[in-house]
C-alpha cells in the first residue's frame, strides 16, 4: 500500500471513529457534566419553577393538576432525579422526561427546554442530586 494510501486509512479510521461516538452523545448515552459547581436552589430550582411547577406542585394551576403534583418538596424532585429510567438506564426518569427518551415527553404537550437548561439539570444530577 502506498504511503499515501496509509495516511488516507488512518484518518478515515479516526473519522469514522469519532463520527461513532459523536452518534452515541447525540442518542444520550453518555451524560457529560459541563459545570460541576451548579447549585439546587439557584440553578435548578428557578428552571423548575418556570417550566413544571405549573403542573406538578401543590400550588399547580393546571387543571390536570389532581394526582401530578409530583414536586411538592426537595425529596420529591431528588426521587425522580435520581430515579433511572427504564427506557434508558444511563439517565434518570428526569432527564429522560426532559430529553425526550422516555414518553410522555415534558413539559407536557409544550416544547422542549433549550438543550442549556437541560444541561443544567443533568449536572445537578451527576453530582448526585445535593439540597444545595
Ligand atoms: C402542562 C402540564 C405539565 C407540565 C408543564 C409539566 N408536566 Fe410533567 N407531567 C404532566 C402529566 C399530565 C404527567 C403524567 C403523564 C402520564 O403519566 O401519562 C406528567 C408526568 C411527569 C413525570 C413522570 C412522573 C411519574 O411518576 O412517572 C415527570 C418526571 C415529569 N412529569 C416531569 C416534568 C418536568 C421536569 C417538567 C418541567 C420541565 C414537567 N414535568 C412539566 C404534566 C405536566
Amino acid at each position: 500500500m502506498s504511503n499515501f494510501k496509509k495516511k488516507f486509512y488512518y484518518i478515515f479510521s479516526i473519522g469514522i471513529f469519532i463520527g461513532l461516538n459523536a452518534c452515541a452523545f447525540n442518542k444520550g448515552e453518555n451524560p457529560i457534566p459541563v459545570n460541576k459547581t451548579v447549585s439546587y436552589m439557584t440553578d435548578v430550582k428557578p428552571i423548575l419553577v418556570t417550566h413544571c411547577f405549573k403542573c406538578h406542585s401543590d400550588t399547580a394551576t393546571n387543571p390536570q393538576k389532581p394526582g401530578y403534583a409530583f414536586f411538592n418538596n426537595f425529596s420529591d424532585v431528588q426521587k425522580y432525579a435520581l430515579r433511572s429510567s427504564t427506557s434508558n438506564p444511563n439517565y434518570s426518569v428526569l432527564i429522560a422526561r426532559l430529553k425526550h427518551l422516555e414518553s410522555p415527553e415534558m413539559p407536557y404537550k409544550e416544547t422542549p427546554l433549550p438543550d442549556s437548561l437541560i444541561q443544567t439539570i443533568q449536572d445537578w444530577v451527576l453530582l448526585g442530586a445535593p439540597n444545595n
